[in-house]
C-alpha cells in the first residue's frame, strides 16, 4: 500500500517533469513561420516587392533571405541585407531559436532592439550595420555565448557601452563605428582575448583603457574621429598583432613613441 503510493507519486513526478521538458522543446518550423510573418508585417516599405516571395504556400525554408539547417529543418540564417526595407524588428524574432546569423545591413530599419532577441543563444553573427536603430546598446547583448561578430556600424546608438558586452568571450570582431556612443571604452575589453578587429571610429569616446594592450590577436584598431584626449595611450603600442591603427580626429597630444615598430 505505502509502496504503491510511493511509486505513484514518483510516476506523477516523472510525468510532470517530462511535460516540462517537452513544453520547453515544443517550438517547430511553424513557430519560425509565425516569427517571420510578424517580421513581414513590421516591414512597412518594400519598394522591390521582395516580400511577395514570403508566401505561406511554400515552406519558409524557400523564402528569400531565409536559410534552414539540414539537421533540424529550422531557420538558421535570416539575411535581409541590401533589400531597401523600412521597418522595425518585432519581439517574435526571439522565437527563431535555431538562428545562427542575423544580417540586416544597409536597410532603413529603425527603433530599438526588442529584448526577446536575447533568447537567441545560438547566434554567432549579428550584423545590423547601416540602418537607423537608436537607443542605448542593450546590456543583454552580453547573453550570446557563441557570438563571433557584432556589427552595429552606422546607426544612431547612443550612451555608453555596457560592460556586459565584454562578457562575449568568443567575439572576434566588434564594430560600433559611426554611432553616437560616448564615455570611456570599458576596461573589460581586455577580457576579449579572441578579438581581431575593433572598430570604434566616429563616435564620442573619450578614453581608451590600458587593458586594450592585453589583446595580442588584434590586427585592426580604429579609434579615429572621437574625443580622445591627452597623450597617445602607450598600451596600443604593446599590441603585437596590430597592423592597422587609426587615431586621427582626436585631441591626442605628444608624438608617437620611438619604439612603435619594435614588436614587428
Ligand atoms: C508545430 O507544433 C504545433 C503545436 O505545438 C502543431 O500544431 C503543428 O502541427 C506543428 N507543426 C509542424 C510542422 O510540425
Ligand atoms: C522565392 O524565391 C526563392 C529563391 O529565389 C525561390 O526558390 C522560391 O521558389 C520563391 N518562392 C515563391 C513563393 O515565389
Ligand atoms: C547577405 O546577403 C547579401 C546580399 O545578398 C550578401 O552580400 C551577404 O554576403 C549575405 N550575408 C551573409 C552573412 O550571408
Ligand atoms: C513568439 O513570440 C511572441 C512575442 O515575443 C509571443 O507572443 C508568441 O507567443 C511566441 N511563441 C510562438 C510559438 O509563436
Ligand atoms: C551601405 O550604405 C552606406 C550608407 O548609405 C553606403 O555608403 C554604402 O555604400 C552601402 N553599401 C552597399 C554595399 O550598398
Ligand atoms: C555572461 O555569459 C555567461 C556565459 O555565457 C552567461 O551565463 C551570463 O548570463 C552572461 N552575463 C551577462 C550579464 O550577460
Ligand atoms: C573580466 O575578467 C575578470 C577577470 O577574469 C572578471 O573578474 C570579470 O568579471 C570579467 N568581466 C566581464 C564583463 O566578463
Ligand atoms: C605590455 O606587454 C607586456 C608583456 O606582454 C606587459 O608586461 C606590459 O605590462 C604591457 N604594457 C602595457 C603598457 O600594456
Amino acid at each position: 500500500m505505502e509502496r504503491s503510493r510511493f511509486l505513484l507519486s514518483i510516476t506523477l513526478l516523472l510525468l510532470q517533469y517530462s511535460s516540462i521538458v517537452t513544453g520547453a522543446a515544443k517550438t517547430n518550423i511553424t513557430t519560425d513561420q509565425s516569427a517571420l510573418l510578424a517580421m513581414r508585417s513590421h516591414i512597412t516599405s518594400d519598394p522591390h516587392n521582395i516580400l511577395v516571395n514570403w508566401s505561406t504556400s511554400t515552406s519558409v525554408c524557400n523564402w528569400v533571405g531565409v536559410t534552414c539547417g539540414a539537421r533540424h529543418l529550422r531557420v538558421v540564417s535570416l539575411n535581409l541585407s541590401y533589400m531597401v526595407f523600412t521597418g522595425t524588428i518585432p519581439p517574435h524574432l526571439g522565437n527563431l531559436s535555431f538562428l545562427v546569423a542575423l544580417s540586416f545591413n544597409n536597410n532603413s530599419f529603425y527603433g530599438t532592439l526588442p529584448h526577446e532577441l536575447s533568447y537567441l543563444r545560438r547566434l554567432k553573427f549579428i550584423s545590423l550595420g547601416f540602418n537607423n536603430f537608436m537607443g542605448s546598446i542593450p546590456s543583454w547583448f552580453g547573453s550570446f555565448p557563441k557570438l563571433q561578430r557584432l556589427d552595429l556600424y552606422g546607426n544612431q546608438f547612443s550612451g555608453t557601452v555596457p560592460s556586459t558586452i565584454f562578457n562575449l568571450s568568443t567575439l572576434q570582431d566588434i564594430d560600433l563605428g559611426a554611432n553616437k556612443l560616448s564615455g570611456a571604452i570599458p576596461r573589460e575589453i581586455g577580457n576579449l582575448t579572441m578579438l581581431k578587429g575593433i572598430y570604434l571610429d566616429s563616435n564620442n569616446f573619450n578614453e581608451i583603457p590600458k587593458e586594450i594592450g592585453l589583446l595580442d590577436q588584434v590586427e585592426i584598431l580604429y579609434v579615429s574621429l572621437n574625443a580622445l584626449k591627452g597623450p597617445v595611450p602607450v598600451a596600443v603600442f604593446n599590441m603585437s598583432s596590430l597592423t592597422m591603427l587609426t587615431l586621427y580626429g582626436n585631441s591626442l597630444s605628444g608624438g608617437l613613441l620611438d619604439n612603435i615598430c619594435t614588436s614587428s
